[in-house]
């Protein structure tokens, strides 16, 4: 990843842009904020001065009316000693989705889109319309970050001076009514920042060279933030009978490992030292490499099967989100890592394998193996922990870009309440998720002549059938499994995110424990 942003806060008291103060702040671009028909905010006007009125002419010449994604760019503005203004509209027309709480980071990510090769940047937080909280400007910064993230770890020919080449650093400072109170929620909104980037980093690595052992290696590093760590290599998972997993992995070199992180953030609460406090648990599928093992997947696309360890990253991504912030909650997160195949000592259809639960599978199709890895690490963390909920992320099913496409990702659960607060967390992030049927009749189509179940369905209803498979290895919990193959990588360009690993789930996860988990 490239970090080519330095955000800072600063009052907009101190923004002076008129020619005689020319030396005092020195910028190359100022953005400004405008409403319907162009209107602008007081402070917005005062930094203006004299050019205010050079301003209004131009919007009416460009017709530019202030819509939301609509901008006027102004250079070598008359009045002004910067080298370029951009005005950046804001309005919307038709009233946005009540619960949508994305528009400002959507904001960041659209204006630091329109930057180019700025080097020197001042934003006037000072919105037309609507109020406006120190987390919004907070949010707006996020936005800008996600936006300039960059994966370009392995082009050795960056050419900064090239056409369409971004300057070493971008400076861009916010000026906000209330810097100190911004100040005060940057250490969060940078901590969500980084572990999205985190996630998005471990999504775009290749996979020779995020193997197993060194994605479980990276996931240690959260130790500096105060998560505790633990690694269990392939004897471990021998001893504690994880055969499924295990099975997935044996056609491989890289041996397969189990992450489990813990953060122990729950305040003491009556009489129980905080540690005891029931915690809740997420899980991710660590597909190193999916090549579908014997049941070979065909050539074309192969490549982007690095990425089928999109759930473990997001997993990894929300520890350090949430440690960074430190939430007042206990959380577990447990990744199972491994790397699917096909080989002389590879799983073979028709194999059956013993699953920690006890229970049997038949490994029809070796290339349904996200599930037979999450089997083992949904058992490990209900009998080990009795979390008070498990929420796994999966790339599990090609069927869920078949039913949702890459909008939104499927969602499957047992529980009610779960899902609602899912729901409603997607719909504020923007990262939505849209629930699935289960039920005994689909159930039904795991049955095995041989085993206690297999580990494909049949062609009807893919995504449904695997979510069914990882429900026999839940009790009582309180669970969800969130199916991301749509949304986990590859998915369209958008204003916070150009890059191939989207970090999806680290947002929508942090604002369910943020909601109703911390205490
Ligand atoms: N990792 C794949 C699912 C996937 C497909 C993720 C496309 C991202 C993009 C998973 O392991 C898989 O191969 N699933 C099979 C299941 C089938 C054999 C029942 C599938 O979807 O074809
Ligand atoms: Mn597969
Ligand atoms: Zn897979």
């Amino acid at each position: 990843m490239s970090h080519v942003l330095d955000v800072d806060f600063i009052s907009l008291k101190d923004v002076k842009f008129a020619a005689k103060a020319a030396k005092t702040v020195p910028a190359t671009t100022l953005v400004i904020l405008a409403g319907v028909d162009g209107a602008l905010g007081k402070a917005t006007k005062t930094i203006l001065g004299e050019a205010a009125a050079f301003v209004a002419k131009a919007a009416t010449a460009a017709q530019f009316k202030g819509a939301a994604k609509s901008t006027m760019e102004l250079l070598a503005p008359h009045g002004l000693s910067v080298d370029r203004l951009l005005v950046v509209g804001t309005h919307q027309a038709k009233k946005a989705d009540p619960q949508a709480q994305d528009g400002l980071i959507n904001l960041g990510g659209f204006i630091q889109g329109k930057l180019g090769r700025a080097a020197k940047v001042v934003v006037v937080f000072d919105p037309p319309e609507g109020e406006h909280s120190a987390a919004d400007a907070a949010d707006l910064m996020l936005g800008l970050k996600l936006r300039a993230y960059k994966f370009d770890t392995y082009k050795t020919k960056k050419k900064p001076d090239d056409e369409g080449a971004e300057p070493a650093k971008v400076q861009i400072e916010i000026a906000v009514t209330n810097p100190a109170e911004v100040r005060a929620q940057l250490p969060a909104r940078q901590g969500l920042a980084n572990g999205i980037s985190l996630a998005r980093d471990l999504v775009n690595e290749p996979a020779n060279i995020l193997y197993p052992v060194e994605f479980a290696k990276r996931a240690k590093q959260l130790e500096k933030l105060g998560v505790k760590v633990e690694i269990l290599d392939v004897k471990a998972m021998q001893k504690l009978g994880m055969g499924a997993l295990l099975g997935v992995g044996q056609g491989s070199v890289r041996e397969s490992r189990m992450v489990v992180m813990h953060w122990n953030g729950a305040k003491a609460a009556r009489g129980k030292a905080k540690s005891e406090a029931k915690p809740i648990a997420f899980i991710g599928k660590g597909v190193c490499f999916d090549t579908g093992g014997i049941s070979i997947k065909p050539a074309g696309g192969m490549e982007d099967m690095k990425g089928d360890m999109a759930g473990a990253a997001c997993v990894v991504g929300l520890m350090h989100a949430l440690a960074s912030r430190k939430a007042k909650v206990n959380v577990i997160g447990a990744i199972g890592l491994v790397e699917n195949m096909p080989d002389g000592n590879a799983q073979r259809p028709g194999d059956i394998v013993k699953t920690m639960s006890g229970q049997t599978v038949e490994v029809i199709n070796t290339d349904a193996e996200g599930r037979l890895v999450l089997a083992d690490v949904l058992w490990y963390v209900q009998h080990k922990y009795q979390p008070g909920f498990m929420i796994n992320l999966a790339t599990l099913t090609g069927a869920i870009l078949v039913a949702l496409g890459k909008e939104y990702a499927g969602l499957f659960s047992n529980n009610d309440e779960l899902s609602a607060r899912l729901s409603a967390a997607g719909q504020a992030t923007g990262e939505k998720v849209w629930r699935m049927p289960m039920g005994p009749a689909y159930d039904k189509m795991l049955d095995s002549q041989f085993a206690d179940m297999k580990n494909i369905g049949g062609r009807n209803a893919g995504s449904i059938t695997a979510a069914q498979f990882l429900q026999r290895f839940v009790n009582e919990t309180p669970w969800a499994h969130l199916d991301i193959a749509g949304t986990g990588m590859g998915s369209p360009s958008s204003d916070i995110n150009q890059s191939w690993g989207s970090g999806w789930g680290v947002r929508l996860l942090d604002k369910l424990v943020a909601d109703h988990y911390e205490h």
